[in-house]
C-alpha cells in the first residue's frame, strides 16, 4: 500500500544506512524536488546534512529569503546561502546567445558549489534529487527536468569531479508522490504545488544580454501575475506561468509625455508533460488586471503582451 509516512519511513532508514555518520552535501534549489530531498535527509541526518543553496540574484521577487526562511530559520536545517547575484551578472555581461547564457550560468554555478564544499570542509556525500521520470528519461528531451539534470542543479559530472558517492532517495517516486512526500515531511503547500522554475532562472526570462537594471523589473511583474493569478484561482490550473521581459522600447503616453519604455510578455501553459502545451485561455478582464497592475505599478514599463502561441512549435520559455 501507498503511504507517504511508509515511505518516508523506509527512505529515512534506508538513507542512514546508506551514509552512517558521514556528512551529506545537498544543491537546495528551493524547487520541489530539492526541497523534499532536503526536508527527507533533514529527518534522516539532521545536522550531518548541509545545503548549499546559491542565490543567483535571477530568481524569483523573495525567492531566497523565503527558502531562508523555510529551511534555515523553521526547519532548523544547515543551510549555506551564497548571494551570487553580482558574481552572476557580471559573467553573463555582454552575453546575448541563449545557450552561452545557460553555459555560463551553469558552469558558474558548478564553480560556486565546488568552493562551498571545500569550504564545508567537504563531504563524501551528494544529495541529488531525481526522481523516476529523471532515470528513465533519455537525454536529450527538453523537459523541465532534463534541462535541470544538463544544465543545473543536478549536474552531470559534478559528482564525479567532486569525487563524491550519490544519495538519490526520491529515485523511484514520481512527481505526485514528491509532493506527497513533500506535504508529509511539513512543507508548505505553497512550495510543493509551485510552478517548475528553470536553472538558469531569469538569466533566460531576460531576452538577450542580462542587464541588472532589468532584473527588478522583471521579478516584480512577474510577482504580480502570480499574485493575481492565485487570487483568481487560476494558479493550479495553469502548469507554468511567468513574465518575461523584452528588452524592446516602445512608446507610450503619461499625460502629454511621450516616453519610450520597455515591453513585458506573460506566458501562461497548460500541460502535462511540458513536451507540448497549449496556451492558458485567461479571462480577459483578469489579463486586463494584470496588465493595469503591471504599468501602474512597474517605472520603465508601458506595455504588456500575452503570448498565445502553443507548444509546439514555440516552446515554454522564450529562449
Ligand atoms: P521549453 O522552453 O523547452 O521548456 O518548452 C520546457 C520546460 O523546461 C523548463 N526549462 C528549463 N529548465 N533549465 C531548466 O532547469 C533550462 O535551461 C530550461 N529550459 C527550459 C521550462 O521552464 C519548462 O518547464
Amino acid at each position: 500500500l501507498w503511504n507517504a509516512a511508509n515511505i518516508i519511513d523506509d527512505s529515512v532508514a534506508r538513507v542512514r544506512e546508506q551514509v552512517g555518520d558521514d556528512t551529506v552535501l545537498l544543491g537546495l534549489s528551493g524547487g520541489v524536488d530539492s526541497s523534499v530531498v532536503a526536508a527527507l535527509l533533514h529527518k534522516a541526518i539532521g545536522e550531518k546534512l548541509t545545503c548549499i543553496f546559491v542565490d543567483t540574484g535571477l530568481l524569483r521577487l523573495g525567492e531566497g529569503d523565503q527558502v531562508m526562511a523555510t529551511f534555515a530559520q523553521h526547519m532548523g536545517v544547515n543551510v549555506i546561502r551564497v548571494n551570487a547575484g553580482e558574481r552572476f551578472l557580471s559573467r553573463l555581461a555582454g552575453e546575448d546567445d541563449p545557450e552561452a547564457k545557460r553555459k555560463i550560468i551553469g558552469n558558474l554555478f558548478i564553480e560556486i558549489f565546488e568552493e562551498q564544499a571545500k569550504a564545508a570542509g567537504g563531504a563524501k556525500w551528494l544529495a541529488q534529487g531525481t526522481i523516476y521520470p529523471d532515470v528513465i528519461e533519455s537525454a536529450g528531451a527538453r523537459t523541465g527536468k532534463a534541462h535541470v539534470i544538463k544544465s543545473h542543479h543536478n549536474v552531470g559530472g559534478l559528482p564525479e569531479r567532486m569525487d563524491m558517492a550519490l544519495v538519490e532517495p526520491l529515485r523511484e517516486l514520481f512527481k505526485d508522490e514528491v509532493r506527497k512526500l513533500g506535504v508529509e515531511l511539513g512543507l508548505p503547500a505553497e512550495m510543493v504545488y509551485r510552478h517548475p522554475f528553470p536553472g538558469p532562472g531569469l538569466g533566460v526570462r531576460i531576452l538577450g544580454e542580462v542587464k541588472p537594471e532589468y532584473v527588478e523589473p522583471l521579478q516584480r511583474a512577474d510577482h504580480i501575475f502570480i499574485e493575481e493569478l492565485r487570487r483568481d484561482g487560476h494558479y493550479d490550473t495553469t502548469s507554468q506561468a511567468f513574465a518575461v521581459f523584452l528588452p524592446v522600447k516602445s512608446v507610450g503616453v503619461v499625460g502629454d509625455a511621450r516616453r519610450y519604455e520597455w515591453v513585458v510578455a506573460l506566458r501562461a501553459v497548460e500541460t502535462i508533460d511540458f513536451m507540448t502545451a497549449r496556451w492558458a485561455h485567461l479571462p480577459y478582464e483578469f489579463l486586463e488586471k494584470v496588465s493595469l497592475r503591471i504599468i501602474n505599478e512597474i517605472d520603465g514599463i508601458s506595455r504588456v503582451v500575452y503570448d498565445i502561441s502553443g507548444k509546439p512549435p514555440a516552446t515554454i520559455e522564450w529562449e
